[in-house]
């Protein structure tokens, strides 16, 4: 399924002549006020290896917008293009049409007011784990001492407590996954960008940790962008999921999810979730789809 240019959410708007558009009051939603788009994606293609004979689409004709304060969750098969989003959104990987801007401004090349965490944790083998958690307090310069606080109380928030002074090695790869999300939080970034965060936690704790980011991100209302493999999952935390084709990667669909805030277990037994994941399996399951 292909849609036309700009129908899959709010149309893309023109872009402004804004520079830094950044807001240095609290988030609009935060204040009642209408949310503006912080991420404009239009027309975005992304071909690997062009011109060669191992060329490959993997995005195409991708357009939509993301609201500042939104969850947005990203679900879609294996190999569609969800990790290359995620990487151009990210400033990490060049793109070969269309235009992606944040605040206006054409996303070229990292942004301090954007945290990553990657599909795997990529943490330095011969660091600590706290030492891992404050990379990016030495990349970006901030205080040092105010920021091992908060990689302490980041770790303790992913039950990562008493491992401060562990190598990654000595931690399962679900405990490495937590201090990578703690890593990614500590220069308290505006856009959270993760990638399958949870997939190699067990269920419970996947569980809890969808709990403490859905409590993250209620208080600090950042836009967060989240792709994952789970359904359910996608459904539970997102205000809206971006259904993804098979490759080349296009939106299927951008299904918004009305159900109450806080969401709590009991959320999953409502009709309007039942109702949401089974609108999204069926768009799995149906082949044109994803053909
Ligand atoms: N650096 C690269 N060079 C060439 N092709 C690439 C590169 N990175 C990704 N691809 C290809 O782009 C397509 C999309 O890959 P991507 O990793 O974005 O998929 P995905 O949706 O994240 O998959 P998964 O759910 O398995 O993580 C795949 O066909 C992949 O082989
Ligand atoms: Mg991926």
């Amino acid at each position: 399924m292909r849609q036309a240019p700009g129908s899959p959410g709010r149309p893309p708007q023109p872009e402004a002549d804004v520079i830094d558009a950044r807001p240095q009051a609290p988030p609009a939603k935060q204040q009642g006020l209408p949310a503006q788009d912080v991420i404009r994606i239009n027309r975005l293609r992304k071909v690997f290896a062009p011109g060669t004979a191992g060329e490959l689409v993997a995005l195409d004709d991708i357009n939509c917008a993301i609201r500042e304060g939104d969850f947005v969750s990203i679900v879609g098969p294996s190999g569609c293009g969800k990790s290359t989003l995620l990487r151009i959104l990210a400033g990490l990987l060049d793109y070969s049409d269309g235009a992606v801007t944040m605040d206006d401004q054409p996303v070229q090349g990292t942004r301090r007011d954007v945290g990553v965490v990657f599909q795997s944790s990529i943490l330095l083998p011969w660091r600590t784990v706290l030492d891992n958690v404050m990379l990016p307090a030495e990349v970006l310069g901030l205080d040092i001492a105010a920021a091992r606080r908060r990689a302490r109380d980041l770790l303790a928030m992913v039950r990562l407590d008493g491992f401060e002074n562990r190598l990654p090695g000595e931690l399962s790869g679900g405990m490495q996954q937590r201090a990578s999300i703690a890593r990614a939080l500590l220069h308290d970034p505006r856009i959270l960008l993760m990638d399958e965060p949870f997939g190699a936690l067990d269920a419970m704790t996947r569980e809890q940790m969808n709990m403490e980011l859905q409590r993250i991100w209620a208080e600090s209302r950042k836009t967060i962008v989240l792709i994952t493999h789970s359904i359910p999952e996608a459904v539970f935390l997102g205000d809206v999921v971006l259904v993804m084709t098979a490759r080349p990667g296009t939106l299927a669909r951008m299904i918004p999810v009305d159900l109450p805030r806080p969401r709590t277990m009991a959320s999953m037994s409502t009709p309007e979730f039942g109702a949401r994941t089974q609108e999204i399996r069926a768009l799995f399951n149906h082949a044109g789809a994803f053909d």
